[in-house]
């Protein structure tokens, strides 16, 4: 197995990650005044948390690194992404944190059969999701609540 590498990323996927870090603070600060809401950030191509700009050589951390600095904070975290090597990077970032979960696998199936019957609306939960695939095509079938999401 080829050894794990940090993916470079250019200057599109560094703005890209600002937007989402600027997304998710807003997006948690609209539910400021309003309790007994749990708020979830589900990343489901999550990357290693690290990436090196192609510009600068320097690092550049990923959306799940960005999302774990977000205030107000978010809940509860899952990260999925299909390489381990990353996975294992991404559980050392998060290590002794009971607020997140990290799986390795396809997001499509993680993300319908295990994440998201969790986020349940008449509980009062609520949560922001990445969809960030290197390209298309990306499909979520349908669940047994009858929700459907397809991109690509
Ligand atoms: C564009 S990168 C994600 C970058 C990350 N969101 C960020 O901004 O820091 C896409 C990621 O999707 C992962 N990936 C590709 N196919 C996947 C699949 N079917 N399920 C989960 N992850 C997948 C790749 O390993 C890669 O890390």
């Amino acid at each position: 197995m080829a050894p794990f590498k940090f993916d470079q990323i250019g200057d599109w996927s560094e703005l890209k990650l600002e937007i989402v870090e600027k997304y998710g603070a807003a997006y948690t600060k609209a539910f400021t005044n309003q309790h007994g809401i749990k708020k979830f950030y589900i990343d489901a191509f999550s990357g290693a948390g690290l990436h090196v700009s192609k510009r600068t050589g320097k690092q550049v951390e990923g959306s799940p690194a960005r999302a774990l600095k977000v205030t107000p904070r978010f809940d509860h975290f899952y990260f999925i992404d299909l390489d381990k090597g990353k996975t294992e990077h991404l559980n050392t970032l998060c290590r002794n944190r009971t607020d997140v979960d990290i799986h390795t696998g396809d997001a499509s199936r993680y993300l319908s059969q295990s994440v998201l019957p969790k986020i349940d609306y008449r509980k009062f939960n609520r949560a922001l999701c990445l969809l960030d695939p290197y390209g298309p095509p990306f499909r979520l079938g349908t669940n047994s609540a009858g929700w459907t999401i397809r991109g690509g």
